[in-house]
């Protein structure tokens, strides 16, 4: 099978832990690594003896390259965008770490930068080739639970963080790094790239940075379904949290990432109640509450993951996916113009929650 050559922008815990440990593996059957670019000479040296590859401490160093056939970006999150856009323009092939960008009219410029260059870029939105997505929505779509009403989903944990990740000026915070996958995951249960009506909250409860560590977001679209999604760093009892909890007109669903519970009822065995306008009694006459006589059908799917897959088998679905696009010419998985929508929510939140940024670059820090 032909090899895609691969150069990657940063080789920190996405770069590395994430890109690099799936180009490292025995699933990759796709890719070469030819070259990493990274600022921090340990962290260089360590991917220059993963892969043997060329190091640079510049990503300008790839541009006279004619031999890459697309670039990672991995790099801090403020420079997604200057950098992909300067690999747009060059001609390269991008896939680059979500959060793309700042605002919509970036992403706009990014596909201009792109068609004008003939070349082309996707996100690395990975979360919807987890088991528990695919399998959550074969089941939504099969209607087990009945009309949807309700989706939850949370991100909780007790966390205090300390890194660039709390800071406005790297384009971080809990919303573009951890909320993001799950925002763009709703949009795609909604089935729809239409902008929904939002309502959110944003806070900073236990980061030391500037950016928010507490993020609430509504999302409801006009077919009368509500989204809600939530990350808390206060919550020490999150582990015992699902990942989403749905409701619908016929039961409810509860999705974690090994399994998903569902209890529901058939319409065949529960018929739809009459309305009573008077008070009801049972039998004997005496007072009575409304009783469905709901028999209630309980199964749990076990998935095929490990407690969190994402960061394996979610980065080998992504990357053969891309590849088939590159190669055989299949359709691309995250478009840009859907990436556009997500970026434009997030935005929206931003206006209705401002914080202010009390952090500025240091010298020091690249
Ligand atoms: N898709 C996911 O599941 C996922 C998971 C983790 C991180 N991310 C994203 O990946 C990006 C990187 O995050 P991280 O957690 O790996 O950060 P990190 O701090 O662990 O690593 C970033 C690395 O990039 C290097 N670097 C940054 N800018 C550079 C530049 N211009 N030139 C050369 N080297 C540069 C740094 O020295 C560092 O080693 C972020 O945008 C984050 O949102 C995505």
């Amino acid at each position: 099978m032909k090899k895609l050559n691969v150069a990657l922008i940063g080789y920190g815990r996405s770069g590395c832990d994430i890109h690099g440990a799936f180009l490292k593996s025995a699933d990759n059957d796709i890719c070469n690594v030819v070259a990493v670019v990274e600022n921090d000479p340990a962290r260089a040296e360590a991917a220059k003896k993963d892969f043997g590859c060329d190091t640079y401490r510049s990503y300008t160093e790839l541009l006279g390259r004619r031999d890459i056939d697309f670039v990672v970006n991995a790099s801090y999150s403020d420079l997604h965008y200057p950098v992909t856009k300067d690999l747009l323009a060059h001609g390269f092939k991008v896939l680059c770490e979500k959060p793309l960008c700042k605002t919509p009219e970036m992403v706009q410029d990014l596909i201009d930068t792109a068609k004008a260059g003939n070349t082309e870029f996707t996100i690395f939105h990975q979360y919807r080739y987890n088991d528990y997505y695919i399998k959550m929505k074969e089941l939504l779509d099969a209607g087990t639970i009945g009309q949807v009403k309700l989706v939850r989903n949370w991100q909780n944990g007790f966390n205090r963080r300390y890194d660039w990740q709390t800071l406005i000026y790297r384009d971080a915070g809990s919303m573009r790094n951890n909320a993001a996958h799950y925002i763009e995951e709703v949009m795609c249960l909604a089935g729809t790239d239409e902008m929904p009506k939002v309502d959110s909250h944003l806070a900073i409860w236990n980061a030391v940075g500037d950016a928010e560590d507490y993020v609430f977001v509504v999302l409801s679209y006009p077919n009368g379904v509500r989204y809600e999604l939530e990350v808390n760093p206060s919550d020490a009892f999150g582990a015992d949290e699902p990942l989403f909890r749905i409701y619908g007109t016929r039961g409810t669903m509860q999705v974690y990432s090994d399994h998903i519970r569902l209890k529901y009822f058939l319409d065949s065995e529960c018929p739809q109640p009459v309305l009573e306008h008077r008070s009801i009694h049972h039998e004997d006459g005496s007072p009575a509450y409304c009783d469905n006589h709901i028999r209630w059908h309980e199964e749990t799917v076990k998935l095929e993951a490990d407690a969190w897959n994402a960061f394996g088998k979610c980065t080998n679905r992504f990357y053969h996916d891309w590849y088939d696009h590159l190669v055989k010419g299949a359709e691309l998985f995250m478009k840009p113009e859907h990436v556009k929508v997500e970026i434009a929510i997030m935005c929206e939140v931003e206006r209705q929650n401002p914080l202010v940024q009390k952090f500025t670059k240091p010298d020091y820090v690249i």
